[in-house]
């Protein structure tokens, strides 16, 4: 028996788990003090009433034998597939159909999987920092990765990569750093997978959190994308689904290579590793689409980004570079003087009491760095802009 020695390559623990522990033993420490967490982008408003109706009727559903359903269609059921085709593509002028959804637990478990259908041998290029999945999951497998870095002097938008990458990940709005990209530069990207034979998974997570006019929510806005692009979407940050988990993937027609169909590998694969996320959830995000929905979700979106602005606002009084916040849920700050973004990690934790995210964990062009979540309750970040005021 041999182990997958890649994993080795890994470093010791995901960035998150490191921080909870941290988190944990600090509190085991100083069981008096109460920690603020904006850390970990995870929602705290609950469940909007549109969502809550939607989920608990489709519960009693799954009691009556009438109404009761068992395994979901592979590629996620058909009233959610449209709406999606519908809302989030249609609407949008970007030409997606619904057997080009493929419905999922969540944007994590699709951005983690999709690598699967990929050689080992693709050269596969992140930002740096980046979200620690694309990086982790492509070292797990063995591939070779190559950084685009991201600094304040490219405004965190990455070049494009100066060798031939066979895939590429983009995420905007960007976690961590929370900015976004032009369509003019993601259009670029568009064009040099095109040239290169290359395939982007672009990560649109954050897309509900966009506020200036102009910017893509889509790569599908860009000409040409079908043909290079697989998108990724999640329910947890616009619509609160961190705990229920949801998300899709969109794989068009049109993407193939080496004469095979992405669409088709990806169809293989879902069905034969996932049997669907639960009936009652997806009808959970069926009804972020309803009206109703749409409304409440949109005003959560906008509570929180009164977050961000309260954190970028507070922040810069205090003397803080502040990035981010704009049209993202997470402020990407440098942090004072010479300090490590670990230390500086320690330092909020010990003596104010308050977590958030070493920009180290990103990558190393995150050192110097750190993010804050404007995912918050709006009492406990107003508290813990204050504390930061007294430090
Ligand atoms: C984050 O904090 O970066 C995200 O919440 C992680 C995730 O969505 O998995």
């Amino acid at each position: 028996m041999k182990i997958n020695k890649d994993y080795l390559n890994l470093s010791e623990n995901y960035l998150f788990s490191e921080i909870a522990s941290r988190v944990k033993k600090y509190s085991a420490e100083h069981p008096d003090k109460e920690i603020i967490r904006l850390g970990i982008g995870d929602v705290t408003k609950p469940l909007a009433t549109p969502i809550m109706d939607a989920l608990e009727k489709a519960v009693f559903e799954m009691g009556k034998k009438e109404t009761f359903r068992g395994y979901a269609p592979d590629r996620g059921y058909e009233f959610l597939r449209n709406a999606i085709a519908d809302v989030d593509y249609r609407k949008r002028g970007c030409e997606i159909s619904p057997d080009e959804i493929f419905v999922s637990d969540g944007a994590k478990s699709d951005c983690g999987n999709i690598q699967e259908i990929f050689d080992k041998d693709n050269v596969v290029a992140v930002t740096d920092p980046v979200y620690p999945v694309y990086a982790d999951t492509n070292v797990m497998a063995g591939r070779k990765i190559v950084y685009m870095p991201c600094t304040k002097d490219n405004g965190f938008v990455p070049e494009l990569p100066a060798e031939k990458v066979d895939i590429l990940y983009l995420c905007f709005p960007n976690n961590p750093t929370g900015a976004v990209i032009t369509k003019e530069n993601l259009q670029k990207f568009v064009d040099y997978a095109r040239k290169n034979d290359s395939v982007i998974i672009y990560d649109a997570a954050y897309e509900a959190y966009i506020t200036e006019p102009g910017i893509p929510h889509s790569i599908y806005e860009c000409e040409g994308a079908r043909e290079v692009a697989i998108e990724l979407h999640s329910f947890s940050k616009n619509a609160g689904f961190t705990g229920l988990r949801l998300g899709y993937a969109v794989v068009p027609k049109a993407l193939v290579k080496e004469g095979v169909s992405l669409n088709a590998l990806w169809a293989r694969r879902h069905a034969t590793k996932y049997n669907g996320a639960p009936y009652i959830v997806q009808r959970a995000g069926e009804a972020v689409y309803s009206m109703e929905g749409m409304k409440a979700v949109q005003k959560q979106v906008q509570e929180y980004m009164e977050n961000a602005t309260l954190i970028r606002n507070a922040l810069t009084d205090m003397g803080y570079e502040v990035y981010g916040g704009v049209n993202a849920p997470y402020i990407w700050l440098k942090v004072p003087g010479e300090m490590g973004s670990w230390e500086f990690f320690d330092l909020l934790l010990n003596k104010a009491n308050v977590v958030g995210t070493p920009g180290e964990g990103f990558g190393k062009c995150g050192e110097g760095y750190f993010r804050l979540t404007a995912f918050g309750d709006k009492n406990d970040t107003i508290r813990a802009m204050q504390r930061l005021k007294e430090l």
